[in-house]
C-alpha cells in the first residue's frame, strides 16, 4: 500500500519533470541535483574519479557522446536547460550504454558559478551558444566577465576552455573579453574534436566557424 503511494509519487514527480517518457535507463543518463546550493559530487555523479569536461548548453548530445565514446577515461557531463534536448541526451547516452556521459538540466551559468568546486574541470566546451543577435539582446549573450571568471575558478591549473561560434561579432566580443581579463592564454594545439549538430547546419550553409581553445594560466587575484 505504502508501496504503490510512493510508486505513484514517483510517477507524479517524473511527469511534472517531463521525463516520465523515457525509460528506466534513460532517465537514469540525467543527474537531478538533491540541492541547489550543494556543489556537485563527481564521483558520485559517474561512481568513479576521473577527468571531467564540460559541454555547456549540450544540445541534443552529439558533440557530448562522440566525445565520451572517444575518451573513456574522461567523464562528460553536459549541461543543458531544454527539457526536449535532455531528453535527447538521454536517449543518446543509453543508447549507446555510456557510463561516462550525463546530463544535469540547468541554466549553464548558475551551474558554472554555484554549483562547481574550484579547480574540479579538466575541459569547458562553450559550443555555438545563442548569440542573441540585436544589440538590445547582447546582454543575454552567455559569454561575459563574470562568467569568464566563474570558468577559470572551476577549471584545473592548465585546464582548457574550448570556444566555437558562426556569429562574428559574437566572437569579436568573446576575444575582446578574453583580451581585458587576461587570465587565459589562446593556446596553439591542434584538436581535432567531432563536430556538434549546430556546426553541421552552419557549415552545410557555407558558414565558417570561429574557434578557440584557452588554457587557464594564472590564479585569479
Ligand atoms: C545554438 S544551440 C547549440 C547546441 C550545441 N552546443 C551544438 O552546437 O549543437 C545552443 C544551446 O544552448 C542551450 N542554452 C542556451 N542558453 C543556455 C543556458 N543559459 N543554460 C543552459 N543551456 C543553454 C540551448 O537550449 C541550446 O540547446
Amino acid at each position: 500500500m505504502v508501496d504503490s503511494r510512493a510508486a505513484r509519487l514517483e510517477t507524479r514527480l517524473l511527469d511534472m519533470r517531463g521525463r516520465a517518457k523515457l525509460h528506466k535507463n534513460e532517465v537514469a543518463v540525467e543527474h537531478v541535483p538533491k540541492s541547489l546550493t550543494g556543489a556537485l559530487e563527481f564521483d558520485r555523479i559517474f561512481s568513479r574519479l576521473a577527468p571531467v569536461e564540460i559541454d555547456l548548453g549540450c544540445g541534443d548530445g552529439t558533440f557530448l557522446t562522440a566525445m565520451a565514446q572517444e575518451n573513456p577515461a574522461h567523464n562528460f557531463l553536459g549541461i543543458e536547460r531544454l527539457l526536449g534536448r535532455v531528453r535527447s541526451v538521454c536517449r543518446k547516452v543509453a543508447r549507446l550504454d555510456l557510463k561516462n556521459a550525463r546530463v544535469l538540466r540547468m541554466e549553464s551559468s548558475y551551474a558554472v558559478t554555484n554549483l562547481l568546486p574550484a579547480g574540479s574541470v579538466t575541459a569547458f566546451h562553450l559550443l555555438f551558444p545563442d548569440p542573441w543577435p540585436k544589440r538590445r539582446h547582447h546582454r543575454r549573450r552567455a559569454f561575459n566577465h563574470e562568467f569568464l571568471f566563474s570558468i577559470h575558478r572551476a577549471l584545473i591549473a592548465g585546464g582548457l576552455f574550448h570556444v566555437a561560434t558562426d556569429h562574428t561579432d559574437y566572437f569579436q566580443q568573446i576575444e575582446k573579453v578574453i583580451a581585458e581579463i587576461d587570465i587565459f592564454a589562446i593556446s596553439r594545439e591542434q584538436n581535432n574534436f567531432p563536430s556538434t549538430t549546430f556546426e553541421q547546419k552552419f557549415t552545410a550553409g557555407g558558414l565558417s566557424i570561429h574557434r578557440l581553445l584557452l588554457r587557464k594560466v594564472s590564479p585569479v587575484k
